[in-house]
């Protein structure tokens, strides 16, 4: 009997490892009709992997200090070896995790596996969706680039739209009138801990609410009934399903693989592609550059609040349409999950679409 066996059977006998993999992964079953949609969460997983990595890497050289950040992230990328590298995949990385992000939910929305029993998966989800925006929000300051001043500086000014409150919680979130030291003090707690610790939890949360549940099966095809009303719970087995290693965790791969190789691509290709020129150079209090956009994921935002001539409705309307998505389970109460057979939900998820997309590129060309 070799070493290696020899330690395996010694854990094993301790700790049953291989019963707990066998029932994860074998004997882990998907519905026969499982689509290549369901792979976003892996996708996620992997992306975010890369996130934590190239983020302590970026905490090794980064000073959270006005006067040394941005010559302490010009050194990252100009001096140290692969700083470059490390720089680029954290950036490009969090752009298409929002990118998968919205697929993701954008696919459990179609197929409707928000419904009974599957609202916690579906609240905790949105909760890891604010607090993805909230990490991008906050990394954006670290550099102190005149983008990250003044972008920070309009994305905390619309808080002031709030009545009575308003300008209070612009300069607790600011630690002062301005956006300053004390700014960067608490984005970086908030972003390299904070944010972080609470992700890592909600995260777990998350993957606990989809394996107890059961991975849903999707609505198309045939033999396809929808659930009658349940009044205990019920893990939602797959008999006779694919088994998800090795069969599904191949298809995860493969996305997997894809959206590494779109990384690279974007990385070695046009490593620029989310950084605008006033990226590169250093927050200036006292000069307003021309043109400051909030990141494409914010345009919606940035563009609604412009349409309104009342800063607070404009406000109001966002915190409505996010209300609404979080609390859609609970609103949507049919049992129906065949999209062909829920004509309004279809013309709300196009229309919804359609919106997002074009107050993005209006907000881009305003
Ligand atoms: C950090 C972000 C997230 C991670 C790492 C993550 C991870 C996962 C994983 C691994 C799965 C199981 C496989 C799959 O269906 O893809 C899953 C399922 C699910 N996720 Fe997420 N997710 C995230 C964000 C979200 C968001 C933003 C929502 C919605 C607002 C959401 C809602 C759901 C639902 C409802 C399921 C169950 C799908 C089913 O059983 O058919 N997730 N997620």
């Amino acid at each position: 009997m070799s070493v290696y066996q020899r330690v395996v059977d010694w854990i094993d006998l301790r700790l049953g490892v291989r019963d707990i993999l066998e029932q994860n992964l074998t004997h882990y079953l998907l519905p026969r009709n499982i689509n290549v949609w369901y792979t976003l969460g892996a996708v996620l997983l992997t992306l975010f992997g890369i996130q934590f990595i190239t983020g302590i890497l970026l905490l090794v050289y980064y000073v959270p200090d006005t006067g040394q950040a941005f010559d302490s992230v010009q050194q990252i990328m100009n001096e140290i070896p692969f700083g470059w590298l490390i720089r680029y995949l954290h950036v490009v990385g969090s752009n298409l995790i929002v990118i998968a992000l919205l697929l993701h939910m954008l696919s459990v929305l179609f197929m409707a596996a928000y419904k009974t029993p599957r609202e916690l998966t579906w609240v905790s989800g949105f909760l890891l969706l604010n607090l993805t925006l909230g990490l991008c929000l906050t990394g954006y300051l670290l550099p102190w680039s005149q983008l990250s001043f003044w972008a920070t500086t309009v994305a905390t000014d619309a808080a002031g739209a709030v009545p009575v409150i308003g300008d209070d919680i612009v300069r607790f979130l600011r630690g002062g009138a301005m956006v300053n030291e004390a700014t960067l003090g608490r984005f970086f707690a908030l972003h390299v801990m904070g944010m972080p610790l609470l992700f890592g939890l909600l995260v777990g949360v998350h993957l606990f609410c989809v394996r107890r549940a059961g991975i849903s099966r999707p609505p198309f095809g045939d033999g396809y009934v929808p659930r009658g009303p349940r009044y205990t719970f019920e893990h939602e087995h797959h008999y006779g399903g694919i088994p998800f290693f090795p069969n599904y965790a191949v298809k995860d791969a493969a996305v997997i693989s894809f959206f590494l190789v779109l990384l690279a691509a974007i990385v070695f290709f046009w490593p620029t592609l989310f950084m605008p020129p006033a990226g590169f150079e250093p927050a200036d209090p006292f000069t307003t550059p021309e043109h400051i956009k909030p990141e494409w994921y914010f345009l919606w935002a940035y563009q609604t609040l412009r349409i309104f001539p009342d800063k607070f409705l404009g406000l109001a309307v966002q915190v409505a349409a996010m209300t609404f998505l979080a609390l859609l389970p609970f609103i949507d109460r049919s049992r129906e999950r065949r999209p062909a057979r829920r004509p309004l939900f279809l013309i709300c998820f196009v229309a919804g679409i359609g919106v997002f997309v074009a107050l993005s590129i209006w907000g881009h060309y305003a």
